[in-house]
């Protein structure tokens, strides 16, 4: 029988070649200073074509939204003319490849911003367990600095500019990063959003901030071409969501209606987030798992085979086998990926994993 993952999809503003799709990962290759993607990005992305559907690694709207040495960004002229490269490559190559449009919020240092400069948050709610990675090494976090409400809405513009910068770097859509705690997850998750003004102090106040950015973002490229991305009751980033169902049911309810390109829901935590949310979204639903192993072929079957989600993305499996779609196709072997050339650096464990044809 052949696989679910490899039969074409054909949703109401989605037509991808097949069911599997390459989930956005950070490569930390960026051009620290500029924000430029490496020149060798275009050549990565377009290897991994055969994807139904390409969402690039986090790209910041605002300098301020950047989490680690070499994340890109999508705001300069210099940046757009780099994804250009990048769209053109992969179009070339047959595929089709939406920006994952992401602010960090807290998640991210001094050390990592322009000026040394105190990361924003919806509330001054520092993260304790965890360490961040810069250029001097892995440090602890600072606190943040809350928001004002004008800089909530400066960035929900920012997010507006940056896709309408995605268009025109050539990108076929773009992907609200909703997910694993960072800024628009911190708005919504009630340990990290204390704010009493309008995008804080209920649910409806911390469903504000999400529900903006998404509506400037379709107002600015239009609903068919915007991506959401979320991770209900995940606790990666020091996330505490006391009532993850009312909280996505309410976001998804509301966002349904307006005809967005997909919803992208990464399943964690005891919630059963896919099986809550299918039927509450009419539009294309693309599942994820994110567990301590990369997610095999099977799980991703069954979530297809369930009717729990129409695609089905992939990360980790793809860093290594640019060609994932023709293994799962032929049950080739999967390649294992070096975790130390994940991150940072050039070609070495970036463009250098073979397909088949030149294993
Ligand atoms: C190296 C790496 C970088 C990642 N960067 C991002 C990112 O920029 N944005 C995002 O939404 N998720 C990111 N993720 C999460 C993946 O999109 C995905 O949810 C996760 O890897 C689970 O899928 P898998 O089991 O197929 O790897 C990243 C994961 C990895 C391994």
């Amino acid at each position: 029988m052949t696989s679910p993952l490899l039969a074409p999809y054909e949703g109401p503003h989605l037509r991808l070649r097949n069911r599997i799709a390459m989930a956005p990962m950070t490569r930390g290759r960026a051009d620290d200073v500029t924000g430029v993607p490496h020149p060798l990005t275009k050549e990565y992305y377009a290897q991994r074509a055969s994807a139904g559907l390409i969402v690039t690694e986090g790209i910041w709207p605002d300098v301020l939204g950047k989490g680690g040495p070499g994340i890109p960004g999508l705001v300069t002229d210099e940046q757009v003319a780099g994804w250009r490269e990048v769209t053109d490559a992969v179009h070339e190559a047959g595929g089709t490849i939406f920006a994952q449009l992401w602010h960090v919020g807290r998640m991210t240092h001094p050390l990592v911003l322009p000026g040394g400069a105190t990361p924003v948050a919806p509330s001054a709610v520092g993260i304790r367990s965890e360490r961040i990675h810069t250029s001097e090494g892995s440090v602890p976090h600072v606190t943040p600095r809350a928001m004002t409400t004008a800089e909530a809405e400066t960035t929900v513009a920012a997010f507006a500019a940056e896709a309408r910068n995605a268009v025109r770097a050539g990108f076929d859509g773009v992907e609200v990063h909703g997910a694993n705690g960072y800024l628009i997850q911190q708005f919504l998750a009630e340990n990290t959003n204390r704010r009493t003004d309008r995008f804080g102090g209920s649910r409806e106040g911390r469903l504000r901030f999400a529900l903006d950015v998404v509506h400037a973002v379709a107002d600015a490229v239009g609903p068919e071409r915007v991506g959401l991305r979320i991770s209900p009751d995940n606790p990666e980033n020091e996330i505490a969501e006391e009532d993850p169902q009312g909280t996505y049911r309410a976001l998804v309810d509301a966002l349904d209606p307006l005809g967005l390109a997909y919803l992208h829901v990464i399943e964690r935590g005891a919630y059963g987030a896919l099986a809550d949310l299918r039927p509450r979204w009419s539009g294309t639903l693309i599942g994820n798992f994110n567990g301590p192993e990369p997610t095999s072929q099977r799980a991703g079957e069954e979530v297809l085979a369930a009717g729990l989600a129409d695609v089905f993305s992939y990360g980790r499996l793809f860093i290594a086998n640019p060609d994932l779609p023709a293994r799962f196709a032929t049950s080739a072997p999967l390649a294992a990926h070096v975790e130390h050339l994940v991150y940072g650096g050039h070609a070495e464990g970036y463009v250098d994993y073979p397909s088949l044809a030149r294993v």
